[in-house]
């Protein structure tokens, strides 16, 4: 188990996207446990400085320059009641596109469509200011 500041998790996203092994992050986790600072810590290092919300659109598509991947997907599957939901609105297109870098808030919400490859990264609260994450490699 890790302990992170706010620097050191941003620190932390800067690194698995230099690394560029890993495509599809799940990210789970309560409200306010860093989720969405390492989704926008990740964007950042991609030339994305304004990472939307995407709770209210579910969905957040951006086109990005990078040599491995064109696009970054950011789901917040918080308000999800059904899978079904990302279904309908494309989610499969991008989970599936090798070129596609997604992030998935609330991924227990859609576990179902989680792919077998991909990294879970559990967030927890430890503190106001620290976090502790636990991260799986899935194959
Ligand atoms: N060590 C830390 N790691 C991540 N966020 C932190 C940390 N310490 C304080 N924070 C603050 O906690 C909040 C985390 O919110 P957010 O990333 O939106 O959480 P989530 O998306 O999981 O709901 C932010 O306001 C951030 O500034
Ligand atoms: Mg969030």
């Amino acid at each position: 188990m890790k302990f992170f500041t706010e620097q050191q998790l941003t620190a932390c996203a800067s690194q698995y996207m230099r690394m560029r092994r890993f495509r599809v992050f799940a990210l789970y986790g309560d409200l306010g446990s860093g989720k969405s600072t390492f989704v926008r810590a990740c964007a950042q290092t991609l030339d994305i400085t304004r990472l939307a919300s995407p709770t209210f659109t579910l969905m957040q598509v951006y086109s990005i320059h990078d040599q491995s991947f064109h696009t970054l997907c950011h789901v917040d599957a918080w308000r999800i009641q059904q899978p079904k939901e990302l279904i309908d609105i494309g989610f499969l297109e991008y989970r599936d596109d090798l070129q596609t870098l997604c992030f998935i808030e609330w991924a227990d919400r859609v576990s179902s469509l989680l792919p077998k490859k991909r990294l879970d990264m559990f967030f927890s609260i430890l503190s106001p200011s620290l976090r502790t994450l636990q991260i799986y490699e899935r194959a």
